[in-house]
């Protein structure tokens, strides 16, 4: 089984990298972790050029997106900022149009698991990323299996405060 695991925050030991990893280490499967921050990427330049055949970014978004197309599960996670994925995450995202475009291309059936982190106690995020079913995944041919929604406090991954997000993840690692 072939897992693509996000990290859309930017802080390395942060509550996403926290979760992601805690997941990792219980799941069986050949797992290729990335940092989106860490990751030479552009956006997307609405040119079309997908339409046509390949996406022109030579970047490693496009690496990344082509490895993508053969994994069974995305991990994906985010932080919430100002209301929002972080603006890496929404990066990533808007480049799978050169799959959605593209008649070559599918991620369908592909699986994926959500992880989202906010610092408001308040549910007030459960709506937007359920909508993701939608789209980007839905539109997409790929499955939302859960959507684990850590609240933080200001605190970085402290196991602790991720303790009930963790044990849902492990849980999820170990039914896949
Ligand atoms: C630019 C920015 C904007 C943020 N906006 C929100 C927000 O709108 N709502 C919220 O609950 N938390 C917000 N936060 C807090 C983070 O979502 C929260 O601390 C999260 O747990 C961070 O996860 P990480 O450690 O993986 O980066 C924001 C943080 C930053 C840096």
């Amino acid at each position: 089984m072939k897992i693509i695991a996000i990290v859309g925050s930017p802080r390395k030991g942060g509550n996403c990298d926290t979760l992601v990893n805690q997941f990792i280490d219980k799941v069986d499967g050949d797992v290729d972790l990335y940092y989106l921050n860490d990751l030479d990427m552009n956006y997307c330049d609405a040119c079309l050029s997908c339409q046509k055949g390949e996406c022109i970014k030579d970047d490693d978004l496009n690496k990344l997106t082509t490895e993508m197309l053969d994994a069974d599960y995305l991990i994906f996670s985010t932080p919430i900022w100002f209301g929002e994925m972080s603006a890496q995450a929404k990066t990533f995202v808007d480049r799978f149009y050169q799959v959605a475009q593209n008649p070559d291309k599918s991620f369908e059936g592909m699986k994926v698991i959500n992880i989202v982190t906010q610092a408001n106690p308040a549910d007030l995020f459960n709506k937007y990323a359920d909508n993701w079913k939608i789209l980007p995944y839905g539109h997409l041919g790929m499955e939302v299996v859960d959507t684990v929604i850590a609240k933080t406090g200001p605190s970085k991954g402290d196991k602790k405060v991720l303790a009930e997000a963790i044990e849902k993840l492990e849980k999820l690692a170990e039914n896949i």
